[in-house]
C-alpha cells in the first residue's frame, strides 16, 4: 500500500512534492510520543463504544510491538507517507489490519501533532530543568570548595571593587533558577491537551476527552479547537527560555574564557575540555567555552525561526507549521548538551588564587573604600572621591599601589587619614563591610550558599 488518502487524486505527487513535503527524516523521533498518544486514543475509542473493543486491543497491542521495532531500529521509515503519523498508521494497517484502519476514528493529523510535540515538549522541560539543577549543585561544589578565595570584580571589564569567587558563582547560579522557573511556568501552559480538537472544529464522534487527558498526563484539555491545532506559543516560549539560558552559558562562557587566558591566568580548564593547536605545539583552546558562546546564537535563531514562521498565519493549521520541529529540536538538544558540558567543565576548572590576590593588588580597588573612610572623617563624600582621585593620579605616575602607600604619603592628601587607614583597606574588610543581604561579605555569601542549596533541589 502506498498513500493512506490518494482517493481525491488522479496523479501521485510530483517528486519534488515528495521532497518538499516530507518531515519523517526528522519528526521520526516523535515515534514513541506518537505511540503513546495513539493508544491513549485508541483506549479513549473503545471505553466509549466508537470502535469495539477488540479492535481497540487490536490496536493497543499492535502499536506497542512497532514502538518496540522501532525502538531496536527495525523500522524503515518510507518518506513517501511524508510523516510519522502516516508511517506509524501504515505500519498498524500492515500488521493488524482493518481494525488499524479505525485509528484514526475521531481525530485529524492536526490534533494529533499538536499532542505530540507536546507531550515531547513536555518531557524535554523535565530534563532540561533537571540539566539546570545539576548545573546548580555544581556552582555550590566549586563555591563552597573556595569559600575563601577573593578576585577582583569588575565593571566595563575593568577591576573595580574586590569579591569573593563564591559570590561571582552565586550569580550565575541565581541565572540558572530563574531559568529554571521560566521552563515550571512554561510547562503549565504546555500541558494542555489539544487532542479532539480533529482537524480544526472538534468531531462529532461522542469522544470523553478528559479521559484521554488522564492518561497522557495533562492536567486540562484545550478549550478551543481552532487555537488548539494552531497555537505554537509554547514552543516560542519553550526557545525563548531556552535562548535565554544560552545567553547566560555564553556569559559565562565568555568569561571564563577570559580567565583562562595567559593575561588574566585566573583559571585552568582541565584537558577535557580544552583542544590543542593544528600548528602551534603550545596551545590548549577552551573550545568548549567558545562552541558554548558560539551555538547561542543559533539557538537564538531557532526562536527567530519560530516567531517569523508564525507571524502570518490565518486560522487554523497551516502546513507551514511543520517547520516548527527542527528549530524546537536543534535548541532542545543544544540546550541540553551545552548544559551538562559546564556541569562537567565546571568541574575540572583549577583556580589560580595567587593570580587572583595578584589582581587584587593591582587594580587602585581600594579607591571605594578609601574615599568611604574619608567620609567617616567628616569630608563629605565628594570631596573624598576628589582627594581619593589624586591620590590614584599619584600611584599611576609613580607606579605604585594604593596599598603601597605610607600613611606620611596620604597625609599629604588629606590631613585626616591616620594609622588605621590600612587596615580599613585590607580585601578582608572591604568585603566584610558589605554586609548587607545579597552581598559580598564572607557571612552574608556563605547565607546564600545555604538557601542556594535548598534551591538547587
Ligand atoms: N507533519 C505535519 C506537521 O508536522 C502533521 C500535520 C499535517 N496536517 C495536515 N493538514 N497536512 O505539521
Amino acid at each position: 500500500m502506498d498513500k493512506l488518502w490518494g482517493g481525491r487524486f488522479e496523479l501521485p505527487p510530483h517528486a519534488l512534492m515528495e521532497q518538499l513535503g516530507a518531515s519523517v527524516s526528522f519528526d521520526a523521533r516523535l515515534a514513541p510520543w506518537d505511540i503513546r498518544a495513539s493508544i491513549a486514543h485508541a483506549r479513549m475509542l473503545g471505553a466509549c463504544c466508537i470502535i469495539c473493543e477488540q479492535d481497540a486491543n487490536a490496536i493497543i497491542d499492535g502499536l506497542q510491538a512497532i514502538g518496540e521495532e522501532i525502538a531496536a531500529g527495525n523500522v524503515e521509515w518510507r518518506p513517501a507517507l511524508e510523516d510519522v503519523h502516516a508511517n506509524i498508521e501504515a505500519l498498524l494497517i500492515a500488521r493488524v489490519g482493518d481494525a488499524g484502519k479505525k485509528l484514526h476514528t475521531a481525530r485529524s493529523r492536526n490534533d494529533q501533532i499538536a499532542t505530540d510535540m507536546r507531550l515531547w515538549t513536555r518531557d524535554q522541560v523535565d530534563a532540561i530543568i533537571e540539566h539546570l539543577a545539576v548545573l546548580q549543585r555544581v556552582i555550590i561544589q566549586v563555591a563552597e570548595a573556595h569559600l575563601d578565595v577573593a578576585l577582583p570584580g569588575y565593571t566595563h571589564l575593568q577591576p573595580a571593587q574586590p569579591v569573593l569567587l563564591a559570590h561571582h558563582f552565586l550569580a550565575y547560579f541565581e541565572m540558572f533558577q530563574r531559568d529554571k522557573e521560566r521552563f515550571r511556568e512554561a510547562r503549565r501552559r504546555i500541558n494542555v491537551m489539544p487532542l479532539g480538537a480533529a482537524a480544526l472544529a472538534g468531531t462529532p464522534h461522542p469522544i470523553d476527552r478528559d479521559m484521554t487527558a488522564r492518561e497522557l498526563g495533562f492536567d486540562a484539555v484545550s478549550d478551543n479547537s481552532m487555537d488548539a491545532v494552531s497555537d505554537r506559543d509554547y514552543l516560542i516560549e519553550f526557545c525563548s527560555a531556552s535562548s535565554l539560558v544560552m545567553m547566560h552559558l555564553s556569559r559565562w562562557s565568555e568569561e571564563l574564557i577570559l580567565w583562562n587566558s595567559s593575561a588574566f591566568g585566573f583559571i585552568e580548564i582541565g584537558d577535557a575540555f580544552t583542544t590543542g593547536s593544528s600548528i602551534m605545539p603550545q596551545k590548549k583552546n577552551p573550545d568548549a567555552a567558545e562552541l558554548v558562546r558560539g551555538k547561542t546564537g543559533r539557538v537564538y535563531a531557532d526562536l527567530t525561526a519560530l516567531l517569523v514562521m508564525m507571524k502570518g498565519l490565518p486560522l487554523t493549521y497551516n502546513r507551514d507549521l511543520q517547520e516548527d520541529k527542527e528549530p524546537v529540536f536543534h535548541a532542545s538538544d543544544t540546550v541540553q548538551l551545552c548544559l551538562a558540558v559546564f556541569a562537567e567543565m565546571l568541574g575540572v576548572i583549577q583556580v589560580n588564587t595567587a593570580r587572583m590576590k595578584q589582581a587584587l593588588e593591582q587594580g587602585f580597588m581600594a579607591a571605594t573604600d578609601l574615599a568611604d573612610y574619608l567620609v567617616g572623617k567628616g569630608i563629605p563624600f565628594r570631596e573624598a572621591h576628589h582627594i581619593v582621585g589624586e591620590i590614584v593620579r599619584h600611584c599611576i605616575a609613580h607606579n605604585t599601589t594604593l596599598e603601597a602607600l605610607t600613611l606620611q604619603e596620604l597625609r599629604r592628601f588629606c590631613e585626616a587619614v591616620d594609622e588605621n587607614v590600612f587596615q580599613a583597606l585590607s580585601v578582608e574588610t572591604m568585603l566584610a563591610r558589605r554586609n548587607q543581604h545579597g552581598s559580598v561579605a564572607p557571612d552574608r555569601v556563605r547565607e546564600a550558599l545555604c538557601a542556594a542549596r535548598e534551591k538547587a533541589n
